[in-house]
């Protein structure tokens, strides 16, 4: 009976699928912008993909994710289309919500309401969570810039924070920032207030406080400035090698490429291989590539082609596990003006979003 009756429907089921197949390839024609509306005569994105989480992980890399602010998807439903949508983003990052001026404002007293906020979107929809971050030099509290620490006071401080901040998210973060910017360009460690109490040792002491908080998150020092060869990739890579060889835990770099259009720096694919022979995992943990003057459609090319090169020499290493995006459209980029998001200002594609698709394609 059932044969009979798959015969009897075998070639309607046949037409069903092939319409459901041409309706599937018309559709991203659909979402794909052919111009961005604010701009009408310069180019927007001609990908015909479904999504950059999905060709990322096709290409075999862990996640394509973004950084976001709760406002932003709270209050924007276009936006909030997009970040929920996992075949773009696989990975959020809160770029504010879990820093140390919003998640201990005053001494021992933790607010996790903000953090939770992102932790919630991520949990919600099944996408990675990175934690940014526990111990960076800016957006602190007043009791920290302001305060005078002894040494033992200051690494409780930072193992109380760490330990703290981390063990709320246990078993839900991918991946902790746990030191942020903690060299100068020249490879030396910043002086800011953890240093100036304690030296470099705040650097293992939040690194243990973190581990033994999460014993499964990726443990990450995250850094700019360290794209390309030289004194400061040198020394984050001597830094890593240091802690690891003393038996400190420490599981990955956070290269954040915050980037100029044009301006790509010197040895970029080299040294994401000398990263990737460091025995950790890293990251492009904050994308973004400012266009410096006027937004032509040659700047918006170049665009496309930097962030396809970036891209593609995470592909090239197999230690780099993903790209995350410091926000994805120009209406919420911290860069005032750069115009250096893959989305524009009104949330139409840019072709810097097909540079993406490009860089997890050039294999
Ligand atoms: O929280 C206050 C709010 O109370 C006030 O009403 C408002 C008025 O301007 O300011 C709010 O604080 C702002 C905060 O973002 C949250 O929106 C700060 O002024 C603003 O300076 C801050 O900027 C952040 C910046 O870090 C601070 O350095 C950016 O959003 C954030 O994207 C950026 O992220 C950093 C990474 O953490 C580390 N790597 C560099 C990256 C870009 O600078």
């Amino acid at each position: 009976m059932s044969a009979v009756v798959g015969q009897d429907h075998t070639p309607a089921m046949a037409t069903i699928f092939a319409r459901l197949a041409s309706l599937a390839l018309l559709l991203p024609f659909c979402f794909a912008s052919p111009a961005a509306s604010s701009s009408a005569s310069l180019p927007g994105s001609t990908a015909r993909v479904a999504g950059l989480n999905a060709v990322g992980k096709a290409a075999g890399k862990l996640y394509f994710g973004t950084a976001t602010n709760a406002n932003e998807f709270q209050d924007d439903a276009v936006y909030g289309a997009i970040i929920n949508n996992t075949r773009q983003f696989g990975q959020i990052t809160p770029a504010n919500a879990m820093k140390w001026e919003y998640t201990e404002p005053n001494p021992g007293n933790f607010t996790f309401e903000d953090g939770d906020v992102i932790r919630d979107l991520a949990r919600n929809n099944g996408q990675l969570l990175r934690g940014h971050n526990c111990v960076w030099y800016q957006q602190l509290p007043d009791w920290i810039t302001n305060g005078t620490f002894t040494y033992h006071e200051m690494i409780d401080i930072v193992e109380n924070h760490c330990g703290t901040l981390v063990g709320h998210y246990k078993g839900e973060v991918y991946a902790w920032d746990v030191i942020n910017e903690s060299l100068n360009d020249d490879g030396t460690f910043r002086e800011n207030v953890f240093y100036n109490a304690t030296g470099s040792d705040y650097i293992p002491a939040a690194l243990r406080a973190a581990r033994a908080a999460d014993p499964h998150a990726k443990l990450y020092i995250n850094d700019y400035g360290i794209e390309g060869t030289g004194n400061k990739s040198t020394a984050l890579q001597n830094l890593v090698r240091e802690l690891k060889s003393e038996g400190v835990p420490i599981d990955g770099v956070g290269i954040q490429c915050h980037l100029t259009v044009g301006q790509l720096p010197t040895g970029l694919l080299e040294n994401f291989h000398d990263f990737g022979q460091l025995g950790v995992e890293f990251a492009v943990t904050e994308l973004d590539m400012a266009i410096q003057g006027n937004v032509t459609a040659d700047a918006l090319e170049q665009q496309k082609q930097d962030y396809a090169t970036v891209v593609s020499a995470c592909l090239s290493v197999p230690a780099c596990v993903g790209v995350t995006v410091w926000d994805f459209t120009d209406k919420y980029g911290w860069i005032t003006n750069g115009h250096a998001d893959i989305w524009d200002d009104n949330l139409q594609k840019k072709p810097a979003f097909d540079g993406v698709v490009l860089g997890f394609e050039s294999h």
